[in-house]
């Protein structure tokens, strides 16, 4: 490890306990180390606005940051053991390139307002790919409502209820991702506030250009008080592991629906032959692996909103646990971005068997519209029930699974999906 920022002299740095302190910190600064970078631009340029350096300091230091960020992107510069962390090897690099300028570029700030500020808009961008995502799968859903109704079974307890259809599926999937992009849109609102000009978390004597920066760096607000800016670590991360988690959630119920409905005893879909794998053993098989893990990317969602919720049995004020905080979110968003990624294309190009799903229609599926159309007729609901149970395994007699789903007009039902109206919501959402 080159030399430390902090070091005092006389105390010699013990080999273990540095790794202790490390740990995997360098490497998840690497997920950072852009923002890092473009935080400290602006940094740098609200330090020039109050005298603090020199407007050629600036140019120079501008130039020395964005050069950083490409010798990065390129692979040439590698972010290791041999930093502490991301925030002193950009400044070491600044004061190797340019001396003293360099030395001055951590004027009024802190590590800790340097990892808000990189995890900060390292999360905004998460979160906007989180809206993009659902955003796109729930285009899909919307279009393949609005395609073909063809009917299949719907079920409660996972057994047979009533006439159901894939549009009423699809257009119940559509209105569950577009309030999952809405949710991950507002907590991308919620969190929109710039920490950094917090310092250490007690703010600094300097009069620090704390709007420049807010400018600068996208953010809509300011996040004023440094003991909240500090408060608020983990606590933002929790809010985008949470609308994370909303959107998985549905994604882990989907996923489940096509497990089940591509098993031989089901076969009411097949998945696309690129998503399925074969078995290492059994020849015959074709397993729906990706849907699999879509379905078990939840877990690691809810996994990293666990470990940040643990950490932060804190008091108030910067505290070294919050380091462990950037793996959970670089796992659970990695994990569940991921999975959603990939859902769109799936969603596309999925098939119904018709055939099949036609047969697992029972006619004793039509008697909760038997009951209905009686009580329409006049007959008191509870007697028109009860007549329906001792005939419900002839209530399909004269009837089809198109005219139940045609008269299925409750608003969002099957005659009334009301995609106007979801479409509507969908291209207010646009990204
Ligand atoms: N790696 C540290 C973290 O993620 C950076 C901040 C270090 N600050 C400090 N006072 N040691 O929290």
């Amino acid at each position: 490890m080159s030399e430390l920022l902090w070091q005092k002299a006389g105390v010699r740095t013990d080999e273990r306990i540095m790794r202790f302190l490390a740990g995997d910190d360098v490497l998840l600064d690497r997920e950072f180390f852009l923002h890092d970078i473009a935080a400290s631009k602006a940094h740098v340029e609200g330090l020039a606005r109050i005298g603090i350096v020199a407007a050629a300091e600036c140019a120079a230091l501008l130039a020395e940051l964005d050069l950083l960020a490409e010798d990065f992107r390129a692979g040439r510069f590698v972010l290791d053991a041999r930093h502490e962390d991301g925030h002193s090897a950009i400044e070491a690099r600044l004061t190797e390139r340019l001396g003293d300028a360099g030395r001055k570029v951590h004027t009024g700030r802190s590590r800790n307002d340097q990892v808000l500020v990189a995890t900060r808009l390292w999360l905004k961008q998460r979160l906007a790919e989180l809206a993009a995502c659902c955003h796109a799968a729930a285009g899909v859903c919307l279009d393949r409502a609005g395609g073909e109704a063809l009917p299949m079974p719907g079920y409660t307890h996972l057994q047979r209820a009533v006439v159901s259809s894939t549009a009423l599926w699809f257009a119940g999937f559509a209105e569950a991702f577009i309030d999952d992009a809405v949710r991950a849109r507002d907590t991308l609102t919620w969190i929109d506030a710039n920490p950094l000009g917090t310092a250490a978390g007690y703010g600094v004597n300097l009069a620090l250009d704390r709007d420049h920066t807010t400018a600068a760096l996208g953010f809509t607000r300011l996040q004023l008080n440094p003991v909240y800016a500090q408060l608020s670590r983990g606590k933002f991360e929790i809010a985008a592991l949470d609308a994370l988690g909303a959107a998985l959630l549905d994604l882990r119920r989907l996923a489940w629906d096509l497990s089940l409905f591509t098993t031989a005893e089901y076969a009411f879909v097949s998945l696309p032959a690129q998503y399925t794998t074969g078995s290492s053993i059994m020849p015959n098989k074709r397993n729906p692996d990706v849907v699999e893990l879509m379905r078990a990317s939840y877990a690691s969602v809810a996994a990293a909103r666990c470990e940040i919720e643990q950490l932060l049995s804190l008091p108030s004020g910067y505290q070294r646990d919050l380091q462990f905080s950037k793996g959970a979110i670089v796992h659970g968003f990695g994990r569940g971005l991921a999975a959603l990624e990939l859902l769109p294309d799936l969603l596309a190009r999925l098939q119904w068997n018709e055939a099949a799903m036609r047969a697992a229609i029972e006619p004793s599926m039509h008697a909760t519209d038997v009951a209905i159309e009686q009580a329409v007729a006049g007959v008191p609901f509870r007697e028109a029930y009860r007549a329906a149970a001792a005939t419900a395994a002839s209530a399909g007699a004269g009837r089809t699974p198109e005219a139940s789903l045609a008269a299925r007009v409750s608003p969002g039902a099957a005659a009334n999906l009301c995609l106007p109206e979801l479409r509507e919501r969908w291209r207010r959402l646009a990204p």
